[in-house]
């Protein structure tokens, strides 16, 4: 499906007509899925990449604002009462880092509180929930990849503020998997990767932070794992063995500094017009480059548990760069 489509009709992929019974070419039910921050990158991923087998039903801010929390439990029981869906996914989440830093409350009640609350509720019609989290609920200090079992310390407000979500969520749905990714990226909406191409194409020459490591995941990944996972949860006799907490990731890492040199040579390669030469994509430290919020420097995260438990193989994030920058040429959004 195209973006055009999906801003025309925000709350579905045009397949939510589907009656409950309805099943596709293999047999299975068509499982119903309700997702928040339908606008987002992976909102739109999702309903991007929806499989005959699923039905997407994607809620907007104002279909459901997680920042008003005197209204968020009437409005979401009323929404799965008349979407009936399978899971939800609550991709929805205050996601300005550095502005976080002066807009506390909102990054809390959105990341922090409003979550716990649909995972309640979902818990009510004993829905799953997936919710999506981060590595920046580390402090970076580690030199090897971060696993579940890791102890937390996030940096900044919106670490904290998606932490406490986690817990939230945790605590008020037996049925819920919690999903930590990293860096996202993709043809839709504000990321690096976007960022890096406009200014590539403006200016001479680029500093870009070199000691920050992570997995650059694209959107478009993360929509297709979060399908096959739903896949192993439908089919299964016992969902809840599943619930937990994962991380969800891209194969490989890189530093900022690589990711935007790796993004701008292919970019390049393709034709896209830019004015800096790669020779003049230059390192800088954090400390040259300092924000609001602190970010870890190593975030890289164990995937192993991911992979074991629904047999999951991540794509490296090299293969998701090129797959978006095709997609922007094609004007795939
Ligand atoms: N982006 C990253 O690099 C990154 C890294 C690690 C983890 N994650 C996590 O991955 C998930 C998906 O991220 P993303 O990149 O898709 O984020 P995104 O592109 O910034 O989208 C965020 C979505 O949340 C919605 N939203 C924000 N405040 C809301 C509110 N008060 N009520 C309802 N909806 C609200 C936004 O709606 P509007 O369009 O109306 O603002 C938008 O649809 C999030 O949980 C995020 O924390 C992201």
């Amino acid at each position: 499906m195209n973006n055009e489509s999906q801003t025309d009709h925000p709350e579905t992929n045009g397949r939510s007509q589907l009656s409950d019974n309805m099943t596709d070419q293999n047999n299975h039910k068509t499982c119903r899925v309700l997702v928040t921050g339908a606008t987002g990158q992976l909102g739109r991923s999702l309903a991007a990449c929806c499989p005959p087998d699923f039905d997407y039903v994607g809620l907007t801010r104002q279909d459901l604002d997680l920042g008003d929390l005197s209204t968020l439990q009437t409005k979401l029981q009323a929404k799965i009462e008349a979407v009936q869906p399978s899971f939800i996914l609550n991709t929805a989440a205050y996601t300005a880092v550095d502005q976080a830093e002066s807009e506390v409350e909102q990054a809390w009640c959105v990341n922090g509180v409003a979550p716990g609350l649909v995972a309640a509720v979902a818990a009510r019609y004993q829905i799953p929930i997936l919710h999506y989290s981060t590595d920046y609920v580390f402090d970076g200090q580690k030199s090897d990849p971060y696993t579940e079992a890791d102890p937390t310390n996030p940096l900044s407000v919106y670490g904290r503020s998606k932490l406490a979500g986690e817990y939230a969520v945790t605590a008020g749905n037996d049925l819920s998997l919690i999903l930590r990714t990293s860096w996202v990226f993709s043809q839709y909406g504000h990321n690096f990767l976007k960022t890096m191409l406009r200014l590539g194409a403006e200016r001479d020459t680029l500093a870009v932070v070199s000691d920050q490591v992570g997995a650059p995941t694209s959107a478009h990944w993360l929509a297709q794992t979060t399908y096959a996972m739903l896949r192993t949860l439908r089919d299964s006799q016992l969902p809840t063995q599943y619930a937990g907490l994962y991380h969800m990731t891209a194969g490989g890492h890189t530093s900022w500094h690589g990711y935007a040199q790796y993004l701008l040579t292919q970019a390049q390669e393709m034709g896209f017009e830019l004015r800096v030469p790669i020779d003049q994509v230059l390192m800088q430290t954090s400390a040259q480059y300092p924000t609001p919020a602190a970010r870890p420097l190593m975030g890289r995260l164990d995937t192993t548990r991911l992979q074991t438990a629904f047999g999951i193989e991540p794509e490296h994030w090299q293969t998701g760069v090129q797959d978006v920058l095709m997609r922007l040429q094609k004007c795939e959004f």
